[in-house]
């Protein structure tokens, strides 16, 4: 059985546990934190994982590694010279990062070469997509056995040309956040209203087709071309951005419309996890 060492046992890195085990890898879970066996045998019970306290020791003799670790750049470091000693050459080193470059993390390991981002949407073993980003020394070959692990587990890799900070999904996803985020300061709407607009337009959309697609669909048989001639040609006005001084206020009316705490965390996780099979599911059938 292939062998992954997975670095780092929180929110990403039990995901990727999860998706390995279930996908027929033998999982080596690293993590120093004193509850790891217990987790193992609460929340990975019946899958094939072992935990160990100590990064180096998990990736001995592993073929792959994915880490997901603190989000420190000098943490990253010591820890990338350590897998780099502890597995052979040919053995990938991708990290989950969601915002450091992968040039910035393989800066002095002897191992640049292998090192690549693997980066999951959370929750990793549900979303489908991993961005696949090269440093500027990954190797070709690095990145192709990458895009085969991920694909033979049943994601959807996603092959970046090159970095760039927040690299795709999240560039996104920041533009949209921002804009939400101006909306309501300017008192366009509520907070959760925004939310149920989403949830009944572009979030459903955006599950069966991308943007592009959608503009091209948008724009009738004329395609595209049609679309921005005529309404596109229309969308000039500037959208503004966040007022940072104000932040307060979205915390409060998001927390007043959701709540927070344990208990209530753990039933918005299900909710949205039962949800999001349900969708992958009837996406699937088609
Ligand atoms: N949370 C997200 O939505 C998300 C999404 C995509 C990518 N990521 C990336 O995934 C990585 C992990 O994020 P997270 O949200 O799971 O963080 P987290 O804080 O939940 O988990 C990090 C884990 O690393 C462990 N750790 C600390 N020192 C360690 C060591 N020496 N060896 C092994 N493990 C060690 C901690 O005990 C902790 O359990 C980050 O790089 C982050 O950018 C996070």
């Amino acid at each position: 059985m292939a062998k992954v060492a997975i670095v780092g046992a929180g929110v990403i890195g039990l995901g990727w546990a999860k998706l390995f085990a279930r996908g027929g890898w033998d999982v080596a879970l690293a993590d120093p934190r004193p509850d790891l066996d217990q987790i193992v045998h609460d929340e990975l019970a019946g899958l094939s994982v072992t935990a160990y306290p100590e990064a180096g020791a998990a990736a001995d003799g592993a073929d792959y590694v994915q880490e997901a670790g603190p989000e420190r750049l000098e943490f990253k470091h010591e820890l990338f010279a350590e897998l780099a000693a502890a597995t052979a050459d040919g053995v990938v080193l991708a990290s989950s990062s969601s915002s450091l470059l992968p040039t910035q993390i393989a800066q002095g390991c002897s191992a640049a070469d292998r090192i690549l981002i693997g980066h999951p949407f959370n929750p990793a073993d549900l979303m489908p997509l991993v961005e696949v980003v090269p440093g500027e020394q990954t190797s070709t070959a690095a990145m192709d056995r990458a895009m085969q692990v991920y694909g033979d587990l049943g994601k959807t890799p996603i092959r970046l040309q090159r970095e760039i900070p927040g690299f795709v999904g999240n560039r996104l996803q920041k533009v949209f956040n921002d804009q939400s985020i101006y909306l309501v300061q300017q008192g366009i709407i509520a907070a959760k209203d925004l939310d149920d607009l989403v949830k009944a337009s572009l979030g459903l959309r955006w599950a069966t087709v991308g943007p592009f697609e959608g503009m091209n669909l948008g724009g009738g048989p004329a395609g595209i071309r049609h679309l921005m001639e005529n309404v596109g040609s229309q969308m000039t006005f500037e959208i503004g951005s966040p007022d940072k001084s104000k932040m307060g206020m979205i915390v409060q009316e998001v927390d007043n419309a959701y709540g927070n705490g344990e208990q209530n965390y753990e039933q918005g996780v299900t909710a949205r996890d039962d949800k999001t099979r349900k969708i992958l599911h009837a996406l699937d059938e088609n």
